[in-house]
């Protein structure tokens, strides 16, 4: 049985034992960061830099909501708008793969550049058990790599702090909980963010679109749930298809964009089984999403494959 108090002390005493001098973590808000952002910061105070990069790929209203989470753990931390450089870097880019790696390299020039200002010596990454299994560390070959493990160049030159590696995700909330970490009960999002739930070209009109997509699914999919009518799945979002297809609007014939909903639910994100939404929520969000995306989305289909053979994110 995993013990949450053991498992942060025992951290806590091995930080400060390691990380002597100043030390950055690369922050999203996500559950994984942020308690390895608190754990490194009880060990180290304000030695520990915590630097949240706005790529342009989060959800809709994080980068306010992280700065929130950051001021009330009392967390030293910076907010670093690196937008252009990662719609310039993704220009023309198409594969999953490339993706994840251009961003993966973009986000670690900007924390050297970051780390280099701070004095910092180590990195503090918020990587979990899943993350290295599925990035082909000799157990599994490589499904996707992971940007937080596959996208890191050798070249870094600071120490790197794990305090998260052999855990797993039902495991971290735990520890999340036990610290009064906020985003313990977030649902998981890719590092990537929203460039991989966006197929194809990664442009500022199509992040926009899968943007709104993704919080309106959220916001339907979540006052489902407070109400009773189903239960919140593991992870559910949107993902934007590079395709388009014929469609109507008003009397005319619109060559329109396709919405995918994914709802899954997991204990471990190994696997996964698609969520059985209620047909009349599904509607509602199909109707909310067409209606405030008229111009540019005119179908929207629920994804019903499981983990496997399918993965829970569609790049
Ligand atoms: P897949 O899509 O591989 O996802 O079934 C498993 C879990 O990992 C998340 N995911 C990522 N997390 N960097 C991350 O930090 C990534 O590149 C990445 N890709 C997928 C996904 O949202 C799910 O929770």
């Amino acid at each position: 049985m995993f013990d949450a108090e053991k498992f942060v002390n025992e951290q806590v005493g091995k930080i400060a034992e390691s990380v002597k001098g100043k030390a950055i973590i690369a922050c999203s808000g996500g559950v994984d960061s942020m308690v390895a952002a608190v754990l490194a910061s009880r060990a180290i105070g304000d030695r520990l830099l915590a630097v949240y990069v706005d790529s342009g790929f989060m959800r809709k209203g994080e980068t306010g909501e992280v700065r929130g989470m950051f001021e009330s753990m009392g967390l030293n931390f910076k907010v670093v708008d690196a937008q252009d450089l990662f719609f310039g870097a993704l220009e023309g880019v198409t594969d999953p793969e490339q993706k994840r790696k251009i961003i993966g390299e973009k986000f670690i020039r900007v924390f050297e550049a970051e780390a280099k200002e701070f004095g910092a010596e180590y990195l503090v990454q918020g990587t979990i058990a899943p993350d290295w299994i599925e990035s082909g560390d000799g157990v599994r070959d490589t499904i996707k790599s992971h940007h937080n493990v596959g996208g890191l160049p050798k070249d870094m030159g600071m120490t790197l702090c794990e305090p998260l590696w052999d855990l797993y995700k039902d495991e971290v909330r735990q520890v999340a909980r036990l610290l009064g970490v906020k985003a313990s009960e977030r649902q998981p999002f890719p590092g990537p963010g929203l460039a991989v739930r966006c197929l194809g070209e990664v442009t500022r009109e199509n992040i926009e679109i899968v943007r709104e997509a993704c919080f309106i699914v959220e916001d339907e999919i979540r006052k489902a749930a407070e109400a009773g009518k189903m239960d919140l799945p593991w992870q559910y979002f949107a993902a934007l298809l590079p395709s388009r297809s014929v469609g109507v609007q008003g009397d005319r014939r619109a060559y329109g964009r396709t919405v995918v909903i994914r709802a899954v639910s997991s204990t471990d994100a190994m696997t996964a089984e698609f969520s059985k939404i209620p047909i009349d929520i599904l509607d509602k969000m199909s109707r909310r999403i067409t209606n405030t995306m008229k111009s540019q989305v005119n179908r929207v289909v629920y994804d019903i494959t499981n983990k496997p053979p399918a993965t829970i994110e569609w790049e």
